[in-house]
């Protein structure tokens, strides 16, 4: 091909991509293509340099910038490091360096490449003052507020940190948290995350950092940047991090030599699978720091580190069949199961195909020899067919149109991938879902009374919706004979189930397994509403103005409320006991200040959290909405507050005020 044109189009594909992946989390092609195609750019502009453009990915570090949060300047820019996929490369790698010491000698340190989100931290006087992404290298997004919630981060360095510090290094979300996060949300019926990547980058682009908190993010430091001389080597600068109370991965080691480094990479190649984190390679660094000055940067990546990618992980094995489970809220999600075959240090069994579109995609028949990969995502998937050894007349998978426990035919909502049972009143895996969600540890915890005792419970036709749970103390004669139940157990099960209507009405209110309305949420409308029967109550509309709470929620809410059946449970599980309001007093009334006057929270707030100043606003008779419109008296603004409601406030010409100008509004 035409070297000119192939310069276009790989500039304009690779551009396209940084975009996708940058601004949109989204990543289009693996990895490793993307390197391949950034590997010939690079190579077809050295050849023919007049042809290269001026703005060609290969001389940029990354994207563009994310315009919600404020933005600051890298004192130091964030670079990336060149790749490799092969040992030859990290030969040459080495000989470079070799040339560029002039035969000194020299050493390296290995580390883990993580694979989470890179993050510039700022210390003055030990205090932590500031957290910024990476942006496009040179500016990043100040996501402070949100980096503070890391709880394995010391917001105070131990004593013997110089005056000014910069840590860089990675966050991430572990991945048994990135795993329980989509499973909580597979459940509520939400869209699923990619990849502990992604949901740690989505994460830190919250803007309510109490969310940002329950996601439990963790960060390793990789780097130590100080204004002057402070450290000789890389490795001691680790070593001093770590003094002061950051986290740095253990796993970091000193090689004397290249072979060293071969090994260490060897010893990682499946243990790394055993970190709590996701990694992609190895990250090898010049230990001396004068000799990395020495050695120097190019336009986008230093000469004195290279990282090494391991191949993504992948297995061929054979399909046995296609299983259908439906979940709580009657999402029809097809699993694989395999012959089972090792991949990246476990026996996998099955892979998820996502959904029918795939299927279809992918052409899959039952007996195929397909190829399981297992990326940034803990679940290997199907990514393809071995075609060559299909067996003859193998037959396509036909995705079922009727529920696979129920028989009622599938709909699938338009935008929505999955198929979906509408018979919620009697489609068992959905009742028994809804059941094992209800006992669950974070909606009503029933000491004695598990997922599986309770799903035992519903096949012997003993409960089949919440509200028969509180007629069991009544039934105990049945239980014992039914499930053979020692006096002992059905004692604990009976204390269990009293217990539990002393929970709080907002775990109740989640709990009832409404779809979209997570922990979050739940709490959100408990504190607004009050009382189930006021949420109940409220309209579509009236539900999406209340602040974190959307047009989507808003309506399965009120769709789940019209339902006979589910007034008729709420009925039910009051009359037990169990909690249908807030307890305890409503805010006291402390003046009528801000009588007729509503206000819309938005941001994250300096002295005081978001709950406190709404309590503040409703003590002195103020209201709190959710959507900014023209009757609003009051956009309070705290930081991090997103460009779209603030331009749609200034349309509208609706005030804007700071938590202080809030305050002084109060009779304080
Ligand atoms: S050093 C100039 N060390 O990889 C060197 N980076 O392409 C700067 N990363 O976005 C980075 N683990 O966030 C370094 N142990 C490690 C790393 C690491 C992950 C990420 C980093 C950066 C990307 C470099």
């Amino acid at each position: 091909m035409d070297p000119q044109q192939r310069i276009q189009e790989l500039t304009q594909r690779l551009h396209h991509l940084n975009n996708q992946y940058y601004q949109h989390d989204i990543s289009e092609v693996p990895d490793q293509e993307f390197d391949q195609m950034l590997a010939e750019l690079q190579q077809l502009e050295k050849a023919h340099p007049d042809l290269a453009l001026a703005n060609s990915p290969t001389q940029r570090v990354g994207g563009t910038i994310t315009k919600q949060f404020a933005q600051a300047q890298h004192r130091y820019p964030m670079l990336s490091l060149g790749n490799t996929y092969s040992e030859d490369d990290l030969r040459e790698f080495d000989e470079r360096v070799q040339r560029g010491l002039e035969g000194a000698p020299y050493t390296y340190v290995c580390e883990q490449k993580f694979d989470g989100v890179a993050m510039s931290l700022g210390y003055e006087n030990g205090e932590l003052h500031q957290g910024v992404t990476r942006g496009d290298g040179t500016r990043g997004d100040v996501v402070t507020a949100n980096v503070r919630t890391i709880r394995t981060l010391p917001l105070h360095l131990r004593p013997g940190a110089p005056p000014e510090v910069e840590v860089r290094g990675e966050v991430f979300m572990p991945n048994s948290v990135f795993n329980d996060l989509n499973q909580e949300r597979e459940q509520n019926g939400e869209a699923l995350l990619a990849n502990p990547r992604n949901a740690a980058s989505g994460t830190l682009k919250l803007q309510d950092s109490a969310v940002v908190a329950a996601r439990r993010l963790r960060f390793y430091a990789y780097s130590v940047l100080t204004p002057g001389r402070h450290f000789a080597s890389h490795s001691e600068s680790l070593e001093a991090a770590a003094a002061w109370g950051l986290p740095v991965s253990p796993t970091w080691q000193r090689c004397q030599n290249l072979q060293e480094v071969l090994d260490y990479i060897h010893e990682w190649a499946q243990k790394r699978f055993t970190l709590p984190v996701n990694t992609d390679g190895i990250v090898i660094k010049v230990d001396n720091l004068r000799q990395q000055d020495q050695l120097g940067l190019t336009a986008k990546s230093p000469r004195w580190a290279i990282a090494y990618k391991y191949p993504t992980a992948a297995a061929r094995t054979e399909l046995l069949r296609i299983e259908y489970n439906v979940g709580r809220t009657g999402a029809v999600t097809p699993v694989a199961h395999l012959t089972p075959v090792p991949l990246a240090g476990t026996i996998v069994k099955r892979a998820s195909v996502h959904n029918a579109n795939q299927i279809a995609a992918l052409d899959l028949r039952l007996g195929d020899f397909v190829f399981v990969e297992k990326g940034g995502e803990i679940i290997p998937k199907i990514t393809g067919v071995d075609l060559a050894a299909r067996p003859a007349g193998a037959v396509p998978i036909r995705y079922p149109q009727d529920c696979p426990a129920c028989g009622t035919p599938l709909v699938r909502p338009e935008g929505e991938a999955h198929y979906r049972c509408p018979n919620e009143r009697a489609c068992p895996p959905q009742l028994k879902a809804r059941l094992e969600h209800y006992v669950s540890r974070k909606a009503l915890n029933i000491d004695g009374l598990g997922a599986e005792t309770v799903a035992r419970f519903f096949d012997l036709g003993l409960v089949a919706t919440p509200a028969d749970i509180y007629d069991l103390p009544q039934r105990r004669a049945e239980l014992i004979v039914l499930e053979r139940l020692g006096e002992k157990s059905i004692d604990n099960l009976i204390a269990g189930i009293e217990k539990s209507k002393t929970v709080p009405f907002e775990r109740v209110l989640f709990g009832l397994g409404i779809r979209y309305v997570g922990e979050t949420v739940a709490q959100k409308l408990a504190q607004h509403y009050r009382t189930m029967a006021a949420i109940m109550a409220a309209s579509a509309e009236e539900l999406a103005a209340t602040p974190e709470v959307g047009g989507v929620i808003a309506d399965s809410l009120a769709l789940w409320s019209q339902q006979p059946e589910n007034q008729e449970l709420v009925r039910r599980l009051q009359a037990a006991g169990v909690a249908m309001e807030v307890s305890g007093e409503p805010p006291r009334a402390v003046s009528d200040r801000l009588a007729g006057l509503t206000f819309v929270l938005s941001g994250v707030f300096e002295n005081y959290s978001r709950e406190q100043l709404q309590e503040l606003i409703q003590q002195h008779g103020g209201k709190i909405t959710g959507s900014i419109s023209k009757k609003l008296s009051y956009l309070v603004a705290g930081d991090n507050m997103g460009p779209a409601k603030r331009e749609k406030a200034t349309t509208l010409k609706v005030p804007i005020i700071s938590e202080t100008e809030l305050l002084a509004l109060l009779p304080i």
